[in-house]
């Protein structure tokens, strides 16, 4: 399999062109659609062909599931990608040796089992994308289209970003030598994120207007200089961001989970990890497909809106949350996640602010955390197994993608009390209230005097031993 066997697909009119006729905001000049890349096995049905068919023009799953295992004791750069060893499925790039990579992918499933039993099932696990080497999952997809970027020769790039993206692609770009611009809403971002860019060296632009508004500006932009878009428009991104969906079964054994929930924003990741289940099961290299769930906050709900909607019309909306990675009120990708979510048999669902934060403390408090952003996933999670559409024996994993020291201001805000106003606090009821108590863990401020330290600390201990559940 090799480049020349990868097209363009308008995913709304399925007009088809070459890489090389995407116009700089990689939308169909007919119909204004994203592209998606389209493969020799993107059409094929599964099973696509007898599994050990030596003339099959397709890649064989079994030796695609003993290659990739191989590359993990490989030496090289690209091996050692949690991105570039699944290559055989992202046939995008020229030169695989130089693939612009920080070893990205490769994230630990975790269990919750406390969570789990939170949420009212036997069994969840977390994909933690968090883990990567800029802390989000956005490193899937910037090391995919930055290399795409780098091998057309581009000097610039550029993204409207909530944060985590430009932190991405500003390190990738420093890594590649290429100049990258990043456009970002003044004061709407996590100051870890916005530490991130400056530190990898991009031009950062605040402005003064919220994500939507930098993308429309960026839009603009890209018509007029040869500046190469790295937002998730951009298709090369999505094959990235798909090789999640690669790992995570190969770390489950090849066993396919039955629900995958996935937080919404721009709905690019959604739509990335569909594609990837996709084209696993066309390859046969799993029996069947998962559920992808996509959640959303309260106040950045356009896809729920849709979703709701008798009529599904798209109504962007002015964002607003306090999980800032998501607050995106006009998603480029939303027809894409919508594909996803219907032909996967997934839901979609809107969480409250509260029920954010908690669900971001009950992460943190299995010792594994994550941003805010992330957090919409268990707090979704609770309601579909409340709706029913989750049932207890069901394997379930959640996209953790972000890092939990991403936006270290809100978990200190949560755990002073200092997060919710007046009127989100009058909104709980005594047995949330008491569930927020018992995770709080604000810090303690004492005079260096061990006698008051150890006094402290045994009301500490027997407050904890009182709150212990008793023996019957
Ligand atoms: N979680 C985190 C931590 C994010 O940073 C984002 C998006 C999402 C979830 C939503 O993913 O947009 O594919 O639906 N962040 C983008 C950015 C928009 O600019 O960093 P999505």
């Amino acid at each position: 399999m090799n480049v020349a066997t990868h097209h363009l697909r308008c995913t709304e009119c399925a007009a088809v062109i070459t890489k090389d006729d995407v116009s700089s905001d990689f939308r169909c000049p007919q119909c204004k659609g994203l592209y998606e890349v389209v493969y020799a096995w993107s059409d094929v049905k599964h099973p696509p062909h007898a599994p050990d068919d030596p003339n099959s023009r397709l890649p064989n799953p079994s030796a695609l599931r003993w290659l990739w295992q191989e590359r993990r004791s490989s030496s090289l750069a690209v091996d050692q990608s949690g991105v570039w060893r699944f290559r055989d499925l992202l046939p995008i790039i020229e030169d695989l040796e130089k693939a612009v990579t920080l070893r990205e992918g490769n994230t630990p499933l975790y269990d919750l089992p406390r969570c789990a039993k939170g949420a009212g099932i036997d069994w969840l696990l977390a994909k933690h994308q968090g883990m990567n080497p800029t802390g989000s999952f956005k490193d899937t997809g910037m090391t995919a289209a930055l290399s795409v970027a780098a091998q057309r020769g581009f000097e610039w790039v550029a993204c409207a970003s909530t944060g985590n993206t430009s932190a991405a692609m500003a390190a990738y770009a420093a890594r590649a030598g290429l100049r990258s611009i990043v456009f970002i809403p003044e004061g709407k971002i996590a100051w870890g994120k916005l530490s991130q860019a400056m530190d990898y060296g991009a031009l950062t632009i605040q402005l003064k207007t919220d994500f939507d508004g930098c993308v429309k500006i960026l839009g603009e932009l890209v018509q007029k200089f040869p500046i190469y878009l790295l937002n998730s428009v951009n298709p090369y991104r999505l094959e990235g961001q798909k090789t999640p969906a690669f790992e995570m079964v190969e770390q489950m054994d090849w066993q396919v989970p039955e629900h995958i929930v996935v937080p919404g924003g721009n709905l690019a990741n959604s739509a990335a990890l569909g594609k990837g289940f996709s084209e696993m099961y066309q390859l046969g290299l799993i029996p069947r497909l998962p559920k992808i769930s996509v959640i959303q906050a309260e106040g950045a709900n356009p896809l729920y809106r849709w979703f709701i909607d008798s009529n599904r019309v798209m109504k962007p909306v002015t964002a607003d949350t306090r999980a800032t990675a998501i607050r995106i009120g006009n998603p480029a990708s939303w027809r894409k996640a919508a594909a996803v979510i219907d032909e996967l048999g997934g839901w979609c669902e809107q969480v409250s602010e509260q029920e954010i934060a908690l669900a971001k403390a009950e992460i943190g408090a299995e010792g594994v955390g994550c941003e805010p952003a992330s957090a919409v996933t268990l707090a979704g999670l609770k309601k579909l197994v409340a709706l029913g559409k989750i049932t207890p024996e069901e394997r379930v994993v959640l996209i953790l993608t972000g890092h939990t020291l991403k936006d270290s201001q809100y978990t200190i805000d949560y755990h002073r009390n200092e997060l919710f106003t007046a009127a989100e606090v009058a909104q709980l009821t005594p047995a949330q209230l008491a569930q927020h108590a018992a995770l709080r863990k604000p810090p303690i401020v004492l005079e260096a005097d061990s006698t008051l330290v150890l006094r402290t600390l045994e009301s500490h201990m027997s407050e904890s031993h009182k709150n212990q559940p008793q023996p019957a």
